[in-house]
């Protein structure tokens, strides 16, 4: 994780593109690569080219975008291979996600990524309860959303204030439901399969790729959540990574989906926790960083952070396209400092050893 790629004149596929937002951002931040989005909604491409037109990446950044209608269980008819095929929001969607999963994983490269964001059961149980008690409602009239949406709403409006039900929009979801489509995405979707850990790594098992990690990684420790008790961290010693994942979303139900990568060996990994190969590699700025160059910023994940002095001046220099140990030359950070910033995914590193 946080390795540069070595070429960027790679294939990306957008499998489900839907409204383009991700495509737009795939095709701005890979402005030498040749991008491929499909969706089986004509509706939705026209949006996504649309709002990739208006946005001025497929003027100003983009080599090839091509915009398809294509089923994602049938990517197998696209010529070539893919570097990277970005898969969010669509597997838990699709009747038979194996299928979906195998079709994607055939179409990539050797050394390639996939990159999955599929729905958790744990933190959307409130949303599968109202999803069925809408259902029922609806009766016969099951499959009509605007209907749905009308029963859903009313239902909000009846239920006490603190049913959990309610309690749970509000504090989470009702920000993203305002619209009518948006709340029939979420309460009144004919389609959808919720996961959970063991369910997902049958998923990812059934693609036959490797799992390279979750891309947050913090959520993932175990010691954030029982590191006061070293008898039960030693007891979880035991435990397969899988396993772990599991007691984790046990004891922190709130997760709502599940965001990771996997690849197709032979894949190109470097291993930071070795000194050499760390003081020799060449660190940039994470590209997806917003507000650059300044002590505080926005990270991957719009969250703010601001940087100590040193590290401030670490990552200054890391726009220079020197070493880690010619940096530290200069600049005092121990080692361990480094790691941390890279671990935030405040910059990424290209491996020269
Ligand atoms: C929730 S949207 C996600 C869109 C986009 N990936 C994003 O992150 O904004 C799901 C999209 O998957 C598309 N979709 C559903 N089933 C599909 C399938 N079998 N093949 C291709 N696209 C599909 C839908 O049309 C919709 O546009």
């Amino acid at each position: 994780m946080g390795r540069k790629p070595s070429r960027q004149d790679i294939r990306i596929l957008d499998a489900g593109c839907g409204t383009g937002s991700g495509t737009d951002y795939l095709i701005y931040l890979n402005p030498k690569a040749e991008i491929v989005a499909i969706d089986l909604s004509e509706k939705a491409l026209e949006v996504a080219k649309e709002r990739c037109h208006r946005s001025g990446v497929l003027t100003n950044r983009a080599k090839s975008v091509e915009f398809k209608l294509l089923k994602l269980e049938e990517a197998t008819q696209l010529p070539g291979e893919f570097d990277l095929i970005n898969c969010v929001g669509v597997l838990h969607h699709l009747p038979d996600p194996i299928k979906g999963i195998q079709a994607l994983a055939q179409k990539l490269a050797p050394g390639g990524l996939l990159h999955v964001f599929v729905y958790a059961e744990l933190g959307r149980w409130e949303i599968q309860l109202m999803q069925k008690a809408i259902a029922l409602l609806q009766g016969d009239k099951r499959g009509d959303y605007r209907d749905g949406v009308s029963v859903g709403r009313q239902v909000f409006s009846s239920l006490p204030e603190n049913n959990r039900i309610v309690k749970r929009e509000k504090e989470r979801w009702a920000m993203e439901n305002h619209r009518d489509e948006a709340f029939a995405d979420m309460y009144v979707h004919p389609q959808e399969i919720d996961y959970n850990v063991e369910t997902l790594f049958e998923l990812i098992e059934a693609s036959e790729l490797e799992f390279i990690g979750f891309s947050n990684p913090q959520y993932w420790q175990l010691e954030r959540l029982l590191g006061k008790s070293p008898e039960l961290m030693e007891r979880a010693k035991g435990l397969s990574d899988r396993e772990r994942y599991r007691l984790i979303e046990l004891l922190d139900p709130e997760i709502t989906h599940y965001e990771f990568f996997l690849g197709k060996p032979p894949l190109a990994k470097a291993d930071w926790s070795v000194d050499e190969t760390l003081l020799a590699a060449i660190p940039e700025p994470h590209p997806c960083i917003m507000g650059w160059p300044s002590q505080s910023f926005l990270n991957y994940d719009f969250q703010p952070v601001t940087l100590s002095d040193t590290e401030f001046a670490f990552m200054q220099a890391c726009d220079e396209k020197k070493t880690v140990r010619e940096i530290l030359e200069n600049v005092e950070l121990s080692l361990e400092e480094v790691r941390s910033i890279q671990q935030r995914q405040l910059i990424i590193l290209a491996s020269t050893t």
